[in-house]
């Protein structure tokens, strides 16, 4: 399975923090938000990833992520000259899916939580027998979000993009798992009234096709807000509070690449060198070392 992280936009909700610098290369608390999209990716075992962002900011991305390889795996980039919409991830991304299946992460999504792996390794067993796996998560502001409507036995009956009225108060998070008919049907999406394509069409082709499934996260599943300056705020502060509390990180990509077994302790401990100034650093160097 291939992986997509789509980290282009204006940020135009984050102005003027993000007029010179791309959103998801802001900080949650101690690591840029690409980091936190990256990490899922990584802990899904996916270790083919496209970055596909704007013509300022892609070089960016490759100053602080290069080819993947300090990681143990493979990053490419891709520019997306306009922010046409979410389903430009597969027609940008079609030579480099190829005939594989994908998961697409948005690049400002936050997602932490104690079952995450598993969550993650169900929808990429659903997806070896085709369709797509997407998820519903409850927020307290729908309107904002695409929204899952059921019907009284929470058979899904159909997405909603931003709706005025939300049929439930599911959102659907920033994480899609499809098999390669993606790549055919975002080619054919229309553009909607506010003039993207968006990912909504694409999840409700699938679930037209009976091939739509909607896992629900529970309580014990964070999915974090960075929409705002306040949701990044409080994003990371979260980050903090449990860092502090467990000694262990949030979605720490060199961490995962190394317990994943895509990286030695040795180069885990020479990445920790690098950055041995600070916490992050020394936090690698701990892991490597046996000390944690
Ligand atoms: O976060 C989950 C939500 O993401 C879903 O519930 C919605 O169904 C989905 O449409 C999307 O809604 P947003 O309003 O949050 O999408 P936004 O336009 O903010 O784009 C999400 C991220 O993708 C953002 O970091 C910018 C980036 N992006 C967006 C577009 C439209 C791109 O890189 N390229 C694009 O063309």
């Amino acid at each position: 399975m291939k992986g997509i992280i789509l980290a282009g936009g204006k940020g135009t909700r984050l102005y003027p923090n993000t007029i010179t610098v791309s959103k998801q290369l802001l900080p949650i608390y101690d690591k840029p938000l690409i980091y936190y999209p990256l990490s899922v990716l990584l802990l899904a075992g996916i270790r083919d990833i496209l970055i596909i962002s704007t013509p300022e900011d892609t070089s960016n991305y490759k100053r602080l992520l290069d080819d993947g390889s300090k990681l143990g795996i493979h990053i490419e980039y891709k520019i997306q000259d306009k922010p046409r919409g979410l389903a430009d991830a597969f027609i940008l991304g079609a030579d480099f899916i190829g005939s594989d299946s994908v998961c697409l992460v948005l690049g400002d999504n936050v997602f932490y939580g104690q079952f995450f792996s598993k969550i993650l390794s169900d929808a990429q067993e659903q997806i070896k027998r085709g369709g797509a796996a997407i998820f519903g998560y409850p927020v307290s502001n729908p309107k904002e979000f695409g929204v899952v409507e059921f019907d009284e036995k929470y058979k899904v009956i159909s997405i909603e993009e931003k709706p005025r009225n939300p049929k439930s108060n599911y959102a659907v998070p920033g994480l899609y798992f499809y098999d390669n008919d993606v790549v055919k049907i975002a080619e054919n999406v229309q553009p909607s009234a506010r003039g993207e394509i968006e990912i909504t069409s694409i999840n409700n082709d699938y679930l037209s096709r009976g091939k739509l499934s909607v896992t629900l996260m529970g309580r014990g599943m964070a999915w974090l807000d960075t929409g705002s300056p306040r949701g990044m705020l409080k994003a990371a502060e979260f980050v903090r509070t449990v860092q502090d509390m467990q000694g262990f990180y949030i979605s720490c990509p060199e961490e995962i690449a190394w317990r994943r077994g895509f990286i030695t302790s040795d180069q885990l401990l020479a990445l920790g060198e690098e950055l041995k100034m600070t916490e992050y650093g020394q936090y690698l160097i701990s892991l490597a070392e046996g000390t944690k």
